[in-house]
């Protein structure tokens, strides 16, 4: 399995856009592991893939905060119900299971429903956030390190 980035996938928005691609490196890093049948790998990624994309959520709601987003809050539930599921995924595959279909069932659908509906609606709002470079750099910097 092997998932690519393409520019369907684009909000619009390149920091965003560099987020996104970077979860889709951790999928096929993931995808890697599982086929080589690393155990140890595929705990390492899915821990760091789980970090990152919790830490990208929240950026992503700081900038619709920011922003004013009319509907943050809904978007902040679709997020929490993500992170739920992978936080499942991890602690089944803790337990002994293995990382199953189910897993990529979910990631497929966040990117392809998620991305292309959700973040591209509120990428509309923020753009003018985005024009507030140190506001920007330094919500990065505190997020990510
Ligand atoms: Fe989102």
């Amino acid at each position: 399995m092997y998932w690519q980035w393409d520019p369907s996938l684009s909000v619009g928005i390149d920091v965003i856009d560099s987020q996104h691609k970077r979860i889709v490196e951790y999928i096929n890093e993931l995808s890697d592991a599982m086929g080589r049948k690393d155990r140890t790998a595929v705990g390492a990624i899915l821990d760091g893939m789980i970090d990152y994309t919790l830490t990208h959520f929240t950026f992503e709601e700081s900038l619709m905060e920011r922003a004013g987003y009319p509907i943050l809050r809904e978007h902040k539930l679709v997020h929490e119900s993500f992170a739920k599921r992978m936080r499942e995924h991890k602690k089944h595959f803790t337990d002994g299971g293995d990382v199953t279909r189910q897993l990529f069932a979910d990631l497929q659908m966040w990117l392809t429903n998620h991305i292309k509906r959700d973040d591209k609606d509120y990428a509309l709002s923020v753009r003018k956030v985005m024009e507030e470079k140190s506001w920007i750099s330094k919500t990065l910097l505190r997020l990510f390190g």
